[in-house]
Parts: structure tokens; sequence; C-alpha cells
């Protein structure tokens, strides 16, 4: 049989061609409110006051507070009658205290310490607890742990290891977006997009992009990288003509395929990014960070999940500068990349992630890089199932994203 025959058969058999579901990695599939056992980014350190601030995180809805000993996390449903805790206040130190009738609990361990309502000897006092979320600050940025009672590991251990240990201006922004998490960081990581789709946004508009590439996706610790074998920068396509990015307008293509900046560059390389020695210019890691090393700066995309639908798209750009040598970032970052960069250019990509409607997908050769990072998620996930059970703790059941 032909291949056309075979494709009619199949056809005929109600047998469609490409993936009908995720069910090749059943954890990814099951992750649609994203993965459990990780910290996770919700808003600014300065967002934080004394007053109850509402997240959703991983469709759990909650809300952190400022207090003298730092910042604390807490389930936001008031056992008593349901409403939410955030509407409540501060009304004693190291507390917050419910809205309607005034139960107060300790943010360090969740007690009920008094119920205000019901005068100080209320025999329900420390019969109740309410479920406390761990929560660090770094970068400039409240993260909140969700897992499923174990022990959060050190957050340091999670963030990009070259943001550890080393001082950096950042560059922040953070936005709810519509979508999927999951789409927000194949969209982050997939080689395909950014040659095409980005061809003619501002950020690139003097910089010439590749027609295509051939790549391989590295494995290095807990990140794999994308990198770049070859650049072609025009195309001949058999019956239809030649294709490229190339214009007068553009700087001339670099010679040499190179793995820093997705283009390559002569620019000499920060001594900071130098020294990380990475294979490719852009890797991923869980549970959704995406990190693209440009020659002067990198630049990280957090996708945290709000819920099966929607995400926070955290984009940090850090120059590993101290002193006055930030100057000219914040110049830069404020002039041009705050609005060209995390501003246009990532407003396709949000446009995309908006409107991503898979599985069922047909996946191409450049897939390669999603199909690698679903299978790193898989792998991760089922270590850290390992883990759990040997602590004898049972994990949580993903949220049902249809519920
Ligand atoms: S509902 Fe919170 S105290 Fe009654
Ligand atoms: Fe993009």
């Amino acid at each position: 049989m032909t291949e056309t025959a075979k494709r009619a058969a199949r056809r005929r058999q109600g047998k469609l061609p490409g993936r009908q579901d995720w069910s090749t990695w059943p954890h990814y599939q099951a992750a649609a409110a994203g993965f459990r056992g990780y910290w996770y980014p919700v808003c600014f350190s300065d967002q934080v006051g004394e007053k109850p601030r509402k997240v959703r995180l991983l469709g759990e809805d909650l809300f952190v507070i400022r207090d003298d000993d730092g910042i604390f996390g807490m389930k936001d449903r008031c056992p008593h009658r349901g409403v939410p805790l955030s509407y409540g206040s501060k009304q004693f130190p190291g507390t917050v205290s419910c809205v309607y009738h005034g139960w107060t609990f300790q943010l360090q361990s969740g007690d009920l310490v008094a119920a205000i309502t019901d005068g100080p000897q209320s025999p329900i006092c420390r019969k109740v607890t309410q479920p406390t979320y761990d929560v660090e600050e770094r970068l400039g940025m409240v993260w909140v742990y969700v897992g499923d009672g174990e022990r959060p590991h050190p957050i340091d251990e999670q963030l990009p290891e070259e943001l550890v240990g080393n001082s950096a201006v950042l560059g922040q922004r953070i936005q709810q977006r519509k979508g999927n998490w999951r789409f927000a960081c194949e969209n982050g990581y997939d080689e395909g997009h950014a040659k095409y789709l980005h061809r003619a946004a501002l950020w690139r508009l003097f910089k010439p992009m590749p027609v295509w590439n051939t790549t391989k996706i590295v494995e290095r610790g807990r990140w794999i990288y994308r990198v770049q074998e070859k650049q072609y920068w025009a195309a001949e396509f058999p019956g239809l003509g030649r294709w490229t990015g190339l214009a007068w307008y553009k700087a001339k293509p670099p010679k040499e395929t190179g793995n820093i900046g997705n283009t390559s560059s002569h620019r000499e390389v920060n001594p900071v990014i130098a020294a990380q020695e990475f294979p490719g210019f852009a890797s991923v890691s869980m549970p959704g960070v995406l990190r693209i090393a440009y020659p002067t700066f990198i630049h990280y995309e957090f996708y945290v999940p709000v819920d099966a639908d929607d995400h926070l798209y955290v984009g940090v750009m850090a120059d590993f500068q101290k002193g006055l040598r930030t100057l000219p970032f914040y110049a830069k970052y404020l002039g041009a990349v705050r609005w060209l960069f995390h501003g246009q250019f990532s407003g396709q990509d949000k446009w995309m992630v908006e409107v991503t409607d898979a599985p069922p997908e047909r996946l191409y050769r450049p897939d390669e890089s999603l199909l690698r990072w679903r299978k790193l998620a898989e792998d991760t996930t089922e270590d850290r199932l390992d883990r759990l059970r040997t602590q004898g703790i049972a994990p949580a059941a993903p949220a049902d994203p249809t519920a």
C-alpha cells in the first residue's frame, strides 16, 4: 500500500494521525494545574504587607501576609463557615482573625488561638488547625511551596544556580495570563516558533533570524539544553521558492553557529555567564523554568500554574553586575527591554499560549524539544513520587481540570 492509501485506510477506520492525548506522559497529562513539590513565585515582595493578599496557586486558594518574622501563607478558607480568611485582618501580633466571627489563627502554626466572639475561654481554641504554606523571599519576589505535607527542599536548590551566590540586577515582570501553564512552558522552550512568529517583532527588527536550525537536546544536571548545531539563514523550498529572514536593514548573520544568544554574537560574554559554560542558549528545568542566555544578560521565565486555565508569566532579566556598572542595565531595561522584550515580543507568545489547543497534536521534527521536556517532567515526577513513598507520604491526587 502506498502512504496515501495507508492514510486513507486509517481515516476510514477512524484512526486519526498524531497524538490524541498525552497519555504517553501520564504525570504531565495529570499536571494541568501544576506539579506539586516545588516553590513558585507568586508576587513581588513589596506587594505583601500586613493585610492578607490572596493568591491562587495550583488551583488552591491561599493568602500571604507579612509579620515581624517574615511572610506567612495560609489556606484561604475559614474552617468555621468557609468565608475567605483573606477578608480578615491582624488583631494580635503573629495572628490573623477572620472577618466574620473573629476566629484567630497563629500565622506560624495555623493553630486556632482565639475565637474572639466566644470569649477568652472558648473551648474550640487549639482544637482547630488551619493549613499553612511555606513561604520564602528571593529575587525580590515571594515564593510559596506547594507539596503533599513533606518538608520542602531548600528553595536555593531550585533556583537557577547562577542566581544563587552571584549579585545581579534584575528587571522583572509578573503578569497573569490566560492559558494552561504547560502551553506557556512549551512555547518558551519550543525550537521552532521564535524564528517565524517573532521575525517581525520590534525586538528582532534589526537582527536576522535563521529560517531553520538543526538542534540537539543535551541534558546536564536538572536542565535540558537546546544546542544549535547549524543555522540556515535562507532556504530553497522545492516547488515554492526561496525564503529568508534576512533583509537589507538587518545585521549580517554570524559566520559560525554559537550557543549564547539565539543568533549567537561576537560580543564579549559577561564572566559570570561565561563561567556557567552552558551547552546551549535555551534551557528548561522543573517545574517550568526557562533560561535564555545572552552574552550580557540572562532572561528567565517562570510559568506558574494559577490553575488549569490560567498561569502567571514571571519574566526576570538578570545582569550580573555590581555598583555603578548596573546603571547601563537600568537604562537599557527601562528604555527598551521592558517594552520591546517583556512587552511586545512576549505579547506574541502570550497570544499563542491563549489560542493553543492541544491535544490532539501532530508534532514535527523541531518538537524534539517538547518531547524531551515532557520526558524530563515525567522522570523527575517519578523520582519525587518514589521519595514520597519511602517517607510514607501519599501524594495528593491531581486537581481535576474539568471540576
Ligand atoms: S466564618 Fe470565620 S470566624 Fe466564622
Ligand atoms: Fe516566543
